[in-house]
């Protein structure tokens, strides 16, 4: 029995120092350092809990925004995976205080963002710390998602009523591929309440999506428009890709990552099937360059695609590239990897060489530029002039996940 319990303690202390040395590899001390002194610098900064911190403006200082903005749960979500990282309880206190300014959000159903905003901060805050009131709060942000479902169009709306880059056509029922990162949120609930709708709801949007959104070489539409009365489809466009029947990187990060999750939370093949052919149409794209890091659009450039909104591509030396959607797609790679049999060491593979690309020089905040993010180089949306080359919060978020992830997986990087 005593040499039993011996070799139990000597396996866990073995496995402690691999995952250590798993994440040393991954994040040297010296970079964890850097990270945590930057987010010490956007806590010093930033207003209030009630204007979380997105990106910077052209003179490098610190913009923050409105909670009901969708990036408004990544910072507490951030704050979350450092105090994973570093198990520093500093991080937990300003964690619990970030994610409870968000409280309101739970009954918002404004657009359908609440899934992002809700589940990156009070989720990872039910996860790592297990206070059970967030529950509640989590299960009440489901019930306000769901009000924007409709059993007609058999998907959760995501925008309310506007109008195309054209000028003319209206969009009623505006569907982004973003929404499928949402249902994260309704299948917790669903867990968590032991309320089958939510997860329903889920899955119907899902197989909406897979039917809709998706061209025949696994690339998505950013847009799908719906009639409310029929449920037929009335447009399928972009709002911040290149064109309408572009591949805007961002969209098929988030369709990767969405799919394979309702692959987690339902176990049914058809999702993981389908998050595989998206993983395919990203790894072997002609247009990703050899650092992996993607360009805005896979097709961002292309002659034979003709923006429909004013686009001047001599504003750009170099197409600008989206380190936001290759952090998205490396933290979904991570976890599709434990999934798939046929393509594993593929995705782990995938997953590291662009993790050591976004961890290298080339896309890391360099010191002195600002003084507050993880990664530069993300682009929020060219079409509206908006936030393009600099560093977003979601990117940030997705990177640290993605460290996180492959830590678990317990791989020493080479
Ligand atoms: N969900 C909005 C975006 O990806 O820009």
């Amino acid at each position: 029995m005593k040499n039993y319990k011996f070799s139990v303690i000597i396996f866990f202390i073995l496995l402690f120092f691999s995952c250590k040395e798993c994440v040393d590899k991954i994040l040297p001390a010296e970079k964890i350092t850097s990270i945590t002194n930057r987010y010490e610098k956007i806590l010093y900064v930033a207003k209030d809990a009630k204007h979380p911190p997105r990106t910077i403006n052209t003179n490098s200082d610190l913009v923050t925004t409105d909670i009901y903005d969708w990036t408004s749960g990544f910072f507490a979500g951030n704050l979350w995976y450092i105090f994973e990282l570093t198990k520093d309880e500093k991080w937990k206190t300003e964690a619990f205080k970030w994610t409870e300014a968000l409280d309101t959000i739970q009954y918002w159903s404004g657009h359908h963002d609440v899934g992002f905003m809700i589940n990156c901060s009070f989720g990872n805050g039910l996860r790592l710390s297990k206070k059970a009131e967030y529950k509640k709060v989590l299960i009440q942000a489901a019930e306000s998602l769901c009000k924007r479902y409709n059993p007609v169009t058999k998907c959760i709306k995501s925008w309310d009523y506007r109008k195309a880059w054209d000028g003319k056509t209206e969009w009623f029922y505006p569907v982004i591929i973003d929404n499928m990162m949402n249902l994260e949120l309704l299948f917790e609930a669903s867990l968590l309440s032991g309320n089958k709708r939510f997860a329903e709801i889920a899955i119907q949007h899902a197989e909406t999506t897979m039917k809709n959104h998706y061209r025949k070489d696994y690339s998505c539409y950013h847009v799908v428009d719906y009639d409310t009365l029929t449920g037929k489809i009335l447009d399928k466009a972009t709002c911040q890709g290149f064109t309408d029947e572009s591949a805007w990187a961002r969209g098929q990060a988030w369709g990767l990552y969405g799919f394979t999750l309702c692959y987690r939370y339902t176990k049914d093949t058809r999702f993981l099937d389908f998050a595989e052919k998206i993983a395919n149409f990203i790894i072997h794209n002609p247009n990703l360059p050899s650092d992996l890091i993607p360009y805005w659009d896979y097709n961002a450039n292309n002659k034979n695609f003709v923006p429909e909104w004013k686009y001047d591509a001599s504003k750009f030396k170099e197409i600008p590239r989206d380190a936001s959607a290759a952090a998205i797609t490396c933290s979904a790679l991570c976890e599709l990897s434990g999934y798939s049999t046929k393509h594993k060491y593929e995705y782990i593979d995938f997953a590291e060489k662009s993790l050591k690309s976004l961890n290298s020089p080339a896309y890391m905040v360099v010191s002195g530029k600002n003084n507050y993010f993880i990664l530069d180089h993300s682009v929020g949306s060219i079409p509206h002039g908006a936030e393009i080359d600099v560093p977003l919060i979601y990117a940030d978020y997705y990177f640290l996940e993605a460290v996180l992830r492959m830590k678990k997986l317990n791989i020493n990087p080479t």
